[in-house]
């Protein structure tokens, strides 16, 4: 598929996925290109909520991304593969081991490094591309008691990081793994993302439908779909269900 993997810097935006998909929409951007920005005035999370991030010491980037055939079939895995390659990416940056806590959060431990957005772009009813926002806590000193159980890679090594540069081998190692992906891929991609799934095997408390009730991670399916087991199997669709730690 036709890339260009082109990196743009901006200083400030309000969130570089609303600039990325305005660019898409203006025809300005193709598979592979990416937008960073020191500094985000509106970033968004998952499920309505904000992201923020101290200005300068945090990676905000958007790879603008065409859906190759595999992910047609398996929408999920596209999202499952940015996560892959994102946890892929810090664990080997830091020399420390991360986890995906479902559906797509970047952990060390029980604390949140960074997070992933993935908003799509429909064309007449046709999925033509889909903008993956990451957002990586890099150089962030302190966090207030309201994130507490966030980190930054320099909370972790206590290393200085250059962002920028930082960023642009994510991009470039994301990209190389969306070349590679072929229709086979689907299991790769799916044994990669649960093997390294936050409490797989381990019991969690969390809350459907107004119930909180304790039961253990065993998986997550090729539809996206979080698997646990107590006295029955179940099994949760993104937004349907609420950790409680
Ligand atoms: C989450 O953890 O809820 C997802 C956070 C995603 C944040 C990134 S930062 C770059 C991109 N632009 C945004 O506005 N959000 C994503």
């Amino acid at each position: 598929m036709e890339q260009s993997r082109i990196f743009h810097i901006l200083n400030e935006v309000a969130s570089t996925n609303n600039y990325a998909m305005a660019k898409v929409h203006e025809g300005l951007a193709t598979n592979g290109t990416a937008w960073f920005a020191h500094t985000q005035s509106a970033g968004k999370g998952q499920r309505g909520r904000t992201w923020q991030s101290e200005p300068g010491k945090a990676i905000h980037l958007s790879i603008v991304l065409s859906p190759s055939l595999i992910f047609r079939v398996k929408a999920f895995y596209l999202s499952a593969l940015v996560a892959v390659c994102c946890r892929e990416f810090l664990s080997s940056k830091t020399g420390h081991n991360f986890f995906i806590k479902w559906p797509n959060d970047l952990y060390w431990g029980d604390r949140k490094a960074g997070g992933i957005l993935i908003e799509n772009i429909f064309l007449g009813g046709y999925w033509k591309w889909a903008v993956a926002g990451i957002g990586i806590n890099v150089n962030k000193m302190q966090f207030d008691e309201t994130t507490q159980r966030a980190v930054s890679l320099h909370g972790i090594t206590g290393q200085e990081y250059d962002v920028v540069a930082l960023a642009r081998e994510l991009h470039e190692y994301i990209m190389d793994r969306m070349e590679a992906v072929n229709e086979d891929s689907g299991k790769t991609i799916m044994d990669a993302y649960n093997e390294h799934l936050y409490c797989k095997d381990s019991k969690v408390r969390l809350r459907s439908n107004q119930a909180g009730f304790y039961t253990t991670i065993k998986g997550v399916n090729n539809n996206g779909q979080l698997l646990t087991e107590d006295v029955i199997e179940r099994q949760f669709d993104f937004g349907t269900v609420e950790w409680l730690l």
